[in-house]
């Protein structure tokens, strides 16, 4: 296969049949200004040639050191099929329209949440959200919720991908896909 996302597809079916949980989970590193590389889990909620999609609040950790260096590297580990894929390359802002559309599909109380998580900031108790997220709850009583304007997505732009299978003596397979203009280079790399 030429294709990169094309396999992609074809792993991540294989993926949602076989993970017992959250087949779309990713691990998404960043380096902000000081260096320090930083990583954590989120979920995809979209996929192409044009990237892997995620949401997440903009004035986290992740948002300011995407703000600072728009650049990203994701993981797929897949340990039910024992495989990873690996997916490097720089980072744009979803179009405001596409993450109102995501925002408007989740549930209340995850729309809430958006709302009153001042996500990565420090947290005196626990008694101190949860009274945010009733006042947001007033709030809002009786309408829709809106995106709130520090939450929105952020689009990974693959410039290389990698694909990595389980073999028997750890003689794994790893398959690694280049953009090159509008196509993709493929080749090996040694395990
Ligand atoms: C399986 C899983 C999925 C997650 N998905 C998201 C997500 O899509 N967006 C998000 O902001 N945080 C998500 N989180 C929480 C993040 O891992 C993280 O705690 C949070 O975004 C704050 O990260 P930061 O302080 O580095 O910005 C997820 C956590 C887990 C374990």
């Amino acid at each position: 296969m030429t294709d990169p996302l094309a396999l992609f597809d074809e792993w991540f079916a294989e993926a949602r049949t076989a993970e017992i949980n959250d087949p779309e989970a990713m691990s998404l590193a960043t380096v902000g200004s000081d260096g320090q590389p930083s990583v954590r889990m989120v979920l995809m909620k979209g996929h192409g040639p044009e990237g892997f999609v995620f949401y997440t609040n903009e004035q986290s950790a992740k948002g300011e050191q995407l703000r600072d260096n728009p650049r990203a590297g994701l993981l797929f580990h897949w340990k039910s099929l024992r495989r990873q894929v690996r997916v490097e390359g720089p980072v744009e802002r979803v179009p405001g329209g596409d993450a109102d559309a995501y925002f408007a599909s989740r549930g209340r109380d995850s729309q809430i949440g958006a709302w009153a998580s001042d996500q990565s900031r420090t947290l005196d108790s626990r008694g101190t959200f949860e009274a945010r997220f009733e006042g947001v709850e007033r709030k809002f009583d009786g309408q829709d919720i809106p995106r709130p304007p520090h939450w929105g997505g952020y689009r990974v732009v693959p410039e290389r991908i990698e694909f990595w299978s389980d073999r028997p003596h750890r003689l794994h397979e790893r398959r690694l896909f280049t953009r090159e203009g509008d196509s993709w280079r493929a080749g090996l790399l040694y395990p």
